[in-house]
């Protein structure tokens, strides 16, 4: 029987509880929601950030007629941040040149629409250029451009698609003579409303009303180096802000955490537009100088630190300063004068490390005096980690933050018999930002979990301010993490069950909770705590086979993930799984504890496991 109180005041529900974090890690940008339809489109892919990369990446050779040598190479560049470009010696009558294989199975280009070419060309003599998309035999599409003698210069077109595909191939032909080219693109002109995201994905997205969106990342934002780009630094770069607004062509490219090339064609500009198109509060993600996703390389030295510090500062002005000052003006030129309204802002992404401690302080005050009505959310990596959640989650106390960035992916019985978790926490102190979770699956079974677990968070949305579910975006060719909300290839985007359970809650927020009970015979199962630790692991691990076994030899919990998939996981410091975290000891139902805690020390695990190295898809 359900008893609702009609008469009590209720709770009301914070009005950006469910939004999307979104990260760039399965293809999320390039190959993703950036629209962008040519791949390694600056040459700047590098064997030494990948060893499956060359600066020809997604390119190859056609010759028709005439031959063609082709050296990416770094003379003379378009600039000091775009390094590289396609040298193109052609000989011979005809013409010769490159093909690209766009992302996946090639460039999708859909009958009637418009698309907008351009690329950077020199040429030692003035020649034209032929540019056609191919599907096969067919030609969907073509320009001829005429490139003048002397220096870099930039060329654009446009044409209609004659037909649909999902494979096509973007071909530029030369002419004999040396011909150097960069940043060759071929963008849809319809992109979601007209700021370059890939409609049916943004869409997908905005149909959430999602409250706010967390960008960019997750471990993307807080691994690397903290040296800006420049010709003595180019191995993988934190996620600085700053190298991604502008021009394009003015944009370095990154190797970033998921072990592909990062164009940073959707930059923080982009980022914080996208945010105002669907309605939804911008919550950028910064790292504090110490790096997370079990990598600890923390940024000591104070003369960086405090560049770091003032980019920081800078970036809240870029959003919300007047057009008159220094970085709102930069807003303003690149055709944003109205403030975006920033009114969070996340520092550290599981950043679970002593040196935190240290360099929180050092950004939360300077924000503080110069913008105490920015809410500043403190992290505390994984739930539960034990000590360390802990410790995070009193420091985040200490500092006075005001929210708390906490992450679980655990099992769907994790989810059901967490119902609770947020019934008893402190009203007094920061509130939580559940910014990552998922019950890893993308099974009808998850999706149910997750719904009974929202209920939790929207019946205690007095203390739970904001939720999100992770991670948001995986192409199907290009997976490093699973589950994920939504699903997509190059001309398709699917939404998981988990999607249209975030967006039946997203679109029917209430405004109060009434106090309720349900009585029913069927009781959840009692919480698990305790814990078995997993180890270290420097990398990604895949599990094949896990086996808990009681002292007596029962056998707990054991599966081979051959049902769901194998199991991922990022790698973290020494995994605690109590309650249910990654190894679904949730899953382990022990008759024999009904009462209190398991005494863990009675149970050994097996785990078969994998590592991965954290490039792998
Ligand atoms: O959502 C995937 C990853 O999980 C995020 O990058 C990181 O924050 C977490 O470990």
């Amino acid at each position: 029987a359900l008893t609702v109180d009609t008469k009590a005041k209720g709770t009301k529900v914070s009005p950006n509880l469910y939004g999307v974090f979104y990260e760039d890690i399965n293809h999320a940008a390039d190959g993703g929601l950036y629209a962008e339809l040519v791949q390694n489109r600056s040459f700047e892919f590098n064997d030494q950030d990948n060893a499956s990369y060359t600066g020809l990446t997604a390119w190859s050779k056609t010759e028709r007629g005439a031959s063609a040598t082709l050296a990416v190479t770094g003379d003379q560049p378009l600039n000091a941040n775009n390094r590289n470009y396609l040298r193109l010696d052609v000989t011979g009558d005809g013409t010769a040149g490159v093909s690209n294989a766009g992302f996946n199975r090639g460039l999708a280009l859909k009958r009637g629409a418009r698309y907008d070419l351009s690329f950077w060309a020199r040429r030692t003599e003035a020649g034209t250029l032929t540019v056609t998309v191919e599907d096969g035999t067919a030609v969907l599409g073509t320009a001829a451009l005429q490139v003048k003698a002397g220096g870099w210069a930039k060329y654009e077109a446009w044409f209609t698609a004659a037909a649909t595909t999902d494979a096509g191939r973007l071909i530029v032909q030369a002419p004999s003579g040396r011909t150097d080219l960069d940043m060759v693109s071929l963008f849809p002109h319809d992109t979601f409303k007209g700021h370059g995201m890939r409609a049916d994905l943004a869409k997908a997205i905005a149909e959430l009303k999602p409250g706010f969106l967390r960008f960019p990342g997750g471990c993307v934002t807080n691994v690397g180096t903290y040296d800006p780009y420049s010709d003595k630094q180019d191995r993988r770069r934190i996620y600085q802000w700053k190298e991604t607004i502008g021009p394009v062509e003015e944009r370095p490219t990154n190797f970033n955490f998921w072990g592909y090339n990062q164009s940073y064609g959707i930059g923080y500009y982009e980022y914080f537009q996208f945010a105002e198109d669907i309605g939804a509060e911008p919550l950028p993600v910064l790292s504090v100088g110490v790096n997370g996703c079990n990598v600890n390389q923390p940024l000591t030295d104070e003369a960086k630190l405090a560049r770091w510090v003032q980019d920081t500062l800078d970036l809240i002005e870029f959003a919300n300063g007047p057009a008159t000052s220094e970085w709102g003006a930069k807003r303003a030129a690149l055709g944003h004068p109205k403030p975006f309204g920033l009114d969070y802002i996340g520092l550290g992404n599981e950043e679970i490390y002593p040196e935190f401690f240290t360099n929180y302080p050092k950004f939360a005050d300077t924000i503080r005096a110069k913008y105490p009505t920015i809410k500043i959310i403190s992290n505390s990596g994984q739930a539960p980690q034990g000590a360390w959640f802990d410790k995070m989650w009193q420091f985040a106390r200490d500092q006075k933050a005001d929210l708390v960035d906490e992450h679980y992916y655990s099992s769907p019985g994790w989810f059901l018999t967490n119902n609770h978790r947020y019934d008893s926490y402190d009203r007094s102190g920061p509130k939580v930002f559940a910014g990552e979770y998922a019950s890893q699956g993308n099974t009808f079974g998850n999706a149910l979990a997750e719904a009974s677990y929202m209920t939790g968070l929207e019946r205690n949305s007095d203390v739970v301010e904001l939720a999100s579910y992770a991670p948001l975006l995986a192409n199907v060719d290009y997976v490093n993490w699973f589950p994920d909300l939504i699903w997509y290839d190059n001309d398709q985007v699917f939404g998981s069950a988990n999607y249209y359970v975030q967006k039946l809650f997203s679109t029917n927020l209430g405004d109060r909770i009434q106090p309720s009970t349900f009585e029913s015979a069927t009781k959840p199962p009692a919480d698990i705590t305790g814990g078995i630790g997993l180890g270290s692991w420097s990398t990604q691990v895949r599990y094949d086979d896990v086996k808990v076994t009681a002292a007596d030899g029962t056998t707990l919990f054991s599966d081979d993930f051959s049902g769901g998939g194998e199991k991922w996981t990022p790698g973290q410091g020494a995994w605690a799984v109590r309650d249910g975290a990654y190894v679904q000891t949730a899953d382990v139902t022990d008759a024999r504890s009904t009462a209190g805690s398991p005494d863990w020390s009675n149970y050994t695990m097996e785990v078969k496991a994998r590592k991965t190295g954290g490039a792998e898809g």
